[in-house]
């Protein structure tokens, strides 16, 4: 049941902080603080290239994997949604890792993909929920999130189990290729053993969330920005609020603005940005200026270290807990998906069903 929650959406964001400290108890030896994977189809050390590929929310999981493994573990990636990657025909170089990210592990487009690197030989490293799924059957290698059953069609735990499950494959791809040492695994261990509490702190802005989600629920249109790792965030967001609220929504990398989306920007386009301190925040800091000299009307995701710097902007800013920048878009999701749940319940539409979606999708 919804153990008193109003939508399963509702009570599995509450789950967060649990799937996240599961998903790490599977993953790091509490002993030794180090990341163990199960015997791997091939070598970490020495594989060219990684082939990532998944639909829908999965696949934004997928592009925060990206930024974490090319950036920590050096390891160049290829990274397509299953619907194009399986009609591509890409050049794969021989050798390259294909993994793969799923919720149900039954997505029709996601499955065809697997098999499509299978036939050119890839060994196949699954990220999924569902264990026994045919996706878990055909796969060299199955890591599991362990988020327990996921009703609502708006995925969300699930989310954050699969950037667990990355960040902890970043951390041992890293060390397997030397680009990083005991103390920079230990770092990013703590990291990680520290989101559990830190997820949990984020409800206590839900309120703050909730008038945010006041004036989203007034647009027609909203805008979506971040870099780097919170650019697949802000893509998050845009889909959940589009999925569940009906809300149109489109998430830009924050640099691109000026090369086009700026000219939609006035007083009824809300601005979500997504935008921790860190090497980043100027840059993003500085694209939001420039919105808001249009016009436009800010809304940020930021931490307590870049509250100060936005509330001087934004017309409302979110202190989300301080986290090591690693581990930053596992908590500015959480944020965002919030902020869809309260636009969905200001519009009154049915949050777990929404219209034309089914929970897997397993037509092509
Ligand atoms: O079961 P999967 O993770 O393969 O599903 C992929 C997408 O269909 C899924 O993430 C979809 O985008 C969600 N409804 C997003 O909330």
């Amino acid at each position: 049941g919804k153990d008193g929650y109003r939508h399963y959406m509702e009570k599995e964001l509450h789950e967060h902080p649990l799937v996240i400290g599961q998903t790490l108890q599977r993953m790091v030896d509490p002993a030794t603080r180090k990341v163990v994977l199960p015997p791997l189809p091939c070598d970490l050390a020495t594989i060219p290239r990684g082939v990532i590929t998944a639909c829908g929310s999965a696949y934004y999981a997928g592009m925060i994997g990206r930024y974490w493994l090319e950036e920590i573990a050096r390891l160049p990636i290829d990274i397509d949604v299953a619907s194009e990657l399986r009609y591509r025909n890409p050049p794969l170089t021989p050798g390259s890792l294909g993994m793969l990210i799923s919720q149900s592990g039954e997505t029709a487009d996601t499955l065809a993909a697997l098999r499509a690197l299978k036939a050119i030989g890839l060994p196949v490293l699954s990220v999924l929920n569902a264990e026994h799924s045919t996706m878990a059957r055909e796969s060299d290698l199955v890591l599991g999130t362990v988020a327990g059953p996921e009703i609502s069609v708006a995925s969300t735990k699930a989310f954050t189990a699969q950037l667990t499950v990355l960040a902890c494959l970043t951390i041992a791809m890293g060390r397997a290729r030397g680009t990083l040492d005991e103390a920079g695994e230990d770092e990013l261990v703590t990291a990680l053993l520290d989101l559990p509490g830190k997820a949990a702190e984020v409800f206590s802005h839900q309120a703050d969330i909730r008038k945010m989600a006041g004036i989203v629920a007034e647009a027609r249109d909203v805008l979506y920005l971040g870099r780097g790792s919170a650019y697949p965030v802000a893509m998050e967001g845009a889909l959940k609020l589009k999925e569940i609220s009906y809300i149109h929504a489109e998430a830009y990398a924050a640099g691109e603005m000026k090369h086009g989306p700026i000219s939609l920007i006035d007083r009824t386009v809300p601005i979500v940005a997504t935008i921790p301190s860190g090497p980043l925040f100027e840059k993003t800091l500085s694209n939001l200026q420039e919105a808001k000299a249009r016009g436009g009307r800010l809304l940020a995701f930021t931490d307590e270290a870049g509250a100060e710097r936005l509330s001087a902007i934004a017309e409302h800013t979110i202190a989300l807990p301080e986290v090591h920048p690693f581990v930053t878009p596992v908590i500015q999701t959480i944020g965002v998906q919030i902020l869809a749940y309260e636009t969905a319940l200001l519009k009154g539409t049915d949050v777990d069903q929404p219209r034309n979606l089914a929970k897997s999708v397993t037509v092509e």
